[in-house]
């Protein structure tokens, strides 16, 4: 099966029945997309498929030919995105392993609902965060709406301290363990 993953397409070679999440972070070390239950409970795996928030745990990769996927990664490169803006101005995050999630979550509620009350932002965000950051995550949705509409300009959001690529090569948990071979390729004809 052949879909785009952030803007590149990519052909994996594995089981079309291998939940989303797991290529994208097993084969396209896209690890900022989070395993949290695998149940499509929690959130922690959500990505944007065709525009929509989608929990990746519950997608099966063979049913993705032809669709676009768009991970936290590449919601901006620079964090120009209103929904990254406003969370580093709301100081959202206490642990962050949900906020991945919450943010592509809350990107695709903008997305469709430019202005939404506390009850749209409720309905929408479904996430579980254990830290209990509901309501900075609220009020980050307000300002986040706010500012995508010229209403309120938010400083931009500082830059990576590491490179992403670097990042994942310097993980401590994985640096010293002998890695599988990538099964996700750029497809070139
Ligand atoms: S890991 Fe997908 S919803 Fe929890
Ligand atoms: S910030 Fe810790 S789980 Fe949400």
């Amino acid at each position: 099966m052949r879909f785009i993953v952030n803007g590149q397409p990519v052909q994996y070679r594995m089981d079309p029945d291998t939940p989303l999440l797991w290529a994208l972070r097993d084969a396209s070390n896209l690890t900022g997309t989070k395993y949290g239950c695998g149940n499509g409970d929690c959130g922690a795996c959500t990505v944007n498929i065709d525009g929509e928030a989608v929990k990746s745990c519950l997608v099966r990769i063979g049913e993705l030919e032809g669709r676009y996927v768009t991970t936290i990664e590449a919601l901006s490169r620079d964090r120009s995105h209103p929904v990254q803006q406003a969370w580093v101005a709301e100081q959202v995050p206490q642990c962050g392993y949900c906020q991945s999630g919450m943010i592509m979550a809350a990107a695709a509620l903008l997305d469709r609902n430019s202005s939404p009350t506390d009850a749209d932002i409720d309905a929408a965000i479904t996430n579980i965060c254990r830290c209990g950051t509901y309501p900075r995550i609220r009020e980050a949705i307000r300002r986040a709406a706010r500012a995508q509409s010229g209403g309120e300009a938010l400083a931009a959001a500082p830059p990576p301290a590491i490179d992403p690529a670097d990042a994942a090569r310097a993980v401590p948990a994985i640096r010293n363990v002998p890695l599988p071979e990538p099964q996700g390729e750029p497809i070139t004809d």
